[in-house]
């Protein structure tokens, strides 16, 4: 005890002493800095030479995550291009993330967002967006958005007729969420900003991904294939953005794979694969908060994935079992439709499960072990680009040339993803007479130039030649490069095959390498950044045509004239003379022409002597962990509900005994719960809400509610109401019992 109390007093002592030797050095330091300065004249090198033990200069860092949630009823989904595939319910939301860094001199914002595609009209309202909230703090140079590529969110966000008539036109109702959700992250991001490091990492991950164009991909250089192990890039490559504490605030995880795991079937809204490793991540670091809320953000952003599906069982022909055609994806009776991959799992719910926690888990081993601190200055390089006539010199003799867009025969044919709908094969290097002809007749054909130019890619739409009532394809698109210390960030418009994506990385690197600015820079693709271009094959892949080649629609020169355009844009990011590039001619913003072809959701009805929201199929009163509980209502069509971020349609509340009370434990954001919206006929619909019980929930009572909007009419006038429903409440036992 004695001892304890001296040692106490010892120790008060000494702590004050310590402070007086403290405040003791401080002055010293202090006088001799400025007997130094009376001495020399000039202040002391400020910079020590950097030792493991010299922290780097931090950066200031942002991050933020915003729910940007389209309308889940009538759009067109976004992807396979399938114009029964509309949507009919949520099983995950839609989330943009956005990740802001800036070193004193310059800023660079990286945002993903849960879209198939950035396109060149969203990217364009959203920076008008932030030009009138931040003036010029957020511009086309240092602004990068990228789509994680998901095909399970609403379309109708595009100004290029080919894309409108995919979606049913250009949907005010879906792009507004989309521009508010990215502006929002964004704007989240930015008030979150606080001294923080960045850390890198690398690693590889396996079993997740395949090549789907393996007859493509071998159609390169052998030279070239030999350099590498696999037909596919397995690298991983994240970063990790810490405040000065150390505490976690975000991460972005970039891995080259198609967000196809939902298949095209599919109806309810979904982030796919890379949404739901977005998901765990952030559900494992904001413990306890719903699904979309909690401070820490997890992007999971595409790369070069233009030739690599998650379907990782590979295709065969569902009619006979047999493996499909290598060159041409064909089965023996049934053509292109009968060839389908598949995923690892059960269906498409367990598959998108399944690869979305590899990626979650090689991510978060990458995260946790990150040490390598990213430093340096940060630089971002911008051009717009007409990408139809863009003179490229491969060598001494040789002059080459981009193309007007135009769409071959084997895009019809889809891929072994979710194939199309008519005879169309892919790897057709010749038209066919049959569809050139109705082509001909609707359309008119392709020039003659253009045939020329896009050789050997037979023709299907010309689309750089079709310009009503709008251009069908763009002509002006983004390249973009930003770098954080030696990470360079590639904004590719478009889907870049693997070997493309391994072409440009190595151009761009050696470009920053030249200067001496840049040493083993690290450099990643962004894939579906800024614009929607389809895809960038090879020239070698271009020659065979399959889907991917018959979608690189600027030609066979497509990929090298992007190698010199990025090129172009790291010379001036090592030289520091980003600032002086041209910024390219500017992309149209169509004001006039754009059309909506989907109607106005019409008044509901419901059943005679019934309510809306009323239950129409019961939960059973009793469950096991691991069942599925399922509870229909009496429900309006969910456009009614008009902007529908941030809020949800489902609710699962558990009831605490000792409280009396209910507890929100999921929303529809949840991976447990689906919202599923059947229409049925005159004017009729239905809500039904699925909850996945997990293995490991709670024994306790629970109950499901269900939140919407229903039309009718009052008088001559249309009005909008609200409702809301509830299941009879329900127990949830274990699933063993012990007798
Ligand atoms: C696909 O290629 C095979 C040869 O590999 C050929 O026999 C078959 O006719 C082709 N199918 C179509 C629809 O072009
Ligand atoms: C698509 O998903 C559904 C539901 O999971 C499944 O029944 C079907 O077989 C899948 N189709 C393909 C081609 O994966
Ligand atoms: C792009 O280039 C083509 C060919 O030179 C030209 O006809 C077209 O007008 C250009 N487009 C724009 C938007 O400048
Ligand atoms: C230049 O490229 C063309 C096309 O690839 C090739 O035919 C020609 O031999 C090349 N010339 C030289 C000098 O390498
Ligand atoms: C596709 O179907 C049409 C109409 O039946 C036929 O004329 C045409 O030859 C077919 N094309 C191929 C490639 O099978
Ligand atoms: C296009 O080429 C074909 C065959 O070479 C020729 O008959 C036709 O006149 C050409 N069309 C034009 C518009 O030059
Ligand atoms: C609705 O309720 C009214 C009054 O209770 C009753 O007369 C009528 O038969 C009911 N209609 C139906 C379809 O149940
Ligand atoms: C709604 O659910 C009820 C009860 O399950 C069913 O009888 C009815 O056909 C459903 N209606 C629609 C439009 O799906």
């Amino acid at each position: 005890m004695a001892d304890r109390k001296s040692n106490r007093k010892c120790c008060a002592l000494s702590s004050m002493e310590a402070m007086l030797m403290v405040l003791f050095v401080a002055m010293t330091t202090v006088s001799i800095t400025l007997i130094t300065l009376m001495v020399t004249g000039k202040s002391p090198d400020p910079t020590p030479p950097p030792s493991p033990e010299t922290p780097h200069q931090p950066f200031l860092i942002g991050v933020g995550r915003a729910d940007c949630t389209g309308p889940p009823a009538d759009i067109p989904l976004m992807g396979y291009a399938n114009p029964q595939q509309t949507a009919a319910g949520i099983h995950t939301r839609l989330f943009s993330r956005a990740f802001i860094v800036d070193d004193g001199q310059h800023r660079v914002v990286f945002v993903t967002v849960d879209v198939g595609m950035i396109s060149q009209r969203l990217r364009l309202e959203v920076l008008k967006a932030l030009q009138v909230k931040y003036g010029d703090l957020y511009r086309q140079d240092n602004v990068v958005l990228s789509g994680t590529h998901t095909h399970s969110g609403p379309a109708g966000y595009f100004q290029y007729t080919l894309f409108m008539i995919s979606s049913k036109g250009y949907i005010k109702s879906s792009i507004q969420p989309l521009v508010d959700g990215i502006v929002k992250s964004i704007a989240i991001a930015h008030g979150t900003m606080r001294p923080g490091r960045v850390y890198k990492n690398r690693g590889h991950l396996d079993g997740s991904s395949v090549n789907r164009s393996p007859h493509s991909y071998n159609n390169n250089p052998q030279g070239e294939r030999l350099r590498y192990e696999d037909n596919i890039d397995k690298r991983v490559v994240v970063l990790k953005f810490t405040d000065l504490d150390g505490d976690g605030m975000g991460m972005i995880s970039w891995f080259a794979v198609h967000a196809v795991s939902m298949n095209y079937t599919n109806r309810l809204l979904s982030s796919d694969n890379m949404g739901y490793a977005a998901y765990l991540m952030e559900q494992h670091k904001n413990r306890g908060a719903l699904p979309g809320q909690g401070a820490f953000v997890a992007a999971f952003s595409s790369s070069n994935l233009g030739d690599v599906s998650p379907n990782t069982r590979g295709p065969h022909c569902v009619n006979t079992g047999l493996a499909c055609d290598y060159l041409n994806s064909s089965c023996p009776d049934g053509g292109t439709r009968m060839c389908k991959a598949f995923g690892p799992g059960e269906d498409m719910f367990d598959s998108t499960r399944i690869i979305g926690l590899n990626i979650y888990r090689k991510a978060k081993e990458l995260y946790a072990n990150a040490v390598e601190e990213v430093t340096g200055v940060l630089r971002s390089a911008h051009q717009w680009v007409n990408m139809t006539d863009v003179t490229v010199h491969i060598n001494d003799t040789h002059v080459v040339s981009t193309c007007k867009p135009a769409l071959g025969h084997s895009f019809a044919a889809g891929t072994t993803d979710g194939g199309g709908d008519l005879n169309f094969t892919q790897g057709a290097v010749e038209g066919d007479p049959f569809w050139d002809g109705i082509r001909d007749t609707l359309l008119g054909p392709p020039s003659n130039q253009t045939q020329e130019c896009h050789h050997p890619k037979p023709i299907l739409f010309s689309t750089g030649e079709m310009n009503w009532p709008l251009p069908w394809h763009p002509e002006i698109v983004d390249v973009q490069i930003i770098t954080v210390g030696s990470v360079a960030v590639l904004a590719v418009p478009g889907e870049m095959t693997t070997m493309a994506g391994r072409r440009l990385r190595e151009a761009v690197k050696l470009e920053l390498e030249s200067g001496g600015a840049f040493k083993d820079p690290e450099v990643v693709i962004a894939g579906l950044s800024n614009i929607y271009t389809h895809y960038i094959s090879t020239y070698e892949e271009y020659q065979v045509q399959r889907y991917e080649g018959a979608s690189t629609i600027y030609g066979p020169h497509t990929l090298s004239a992007y190698l010199l355009k990025f090129a172009h844009l790291a010379r001036a990011i090592a030289q520091d003379k980003a600032g002086d590039l041209p910024p390219g001619p500017p992309p149209p913003f169509f004001e006039k022409n754009l059309f909506n072809l989907l109607p106005t959701a019409p008044v509901d009805k419901k059943p005679d002597n019934s309510t809306f929201g009323e239950v129409l199929q019961q939960v059973l009163p009793v469950y096991r962990q691991g069942d599925v509980v399922s509870v229909t209502f009496v429900a309006g069509n969910p456009r009614h509900s008009g902007d529908v971020r941030d809020g949800s349609f489902v609710a699962v509340e558990m009831h605490d005994n000792s409280s009396d009370t209910w507890t929100l434990v999921h929303t529809d954001a949840s991976w447990e719960t689906r919202f599923h919206w059947l229409k049925g006929p005159n004017r009729h619909s239905n809500a039904t809400v699925e909850w996945h019980i997990p293995p490991n929930a709670a024994i306790a009572a629970y109950r499901i509610k269900h939140f919407g909007h229903y039309k009718t009419m009052k008088g001559l006038r249309p009005v909008i109401v609200s409702y809301e429903g509830m299941s009879d409440v329900f127990q949830v036992v274990a699933s063993f019992y012990y007798e």
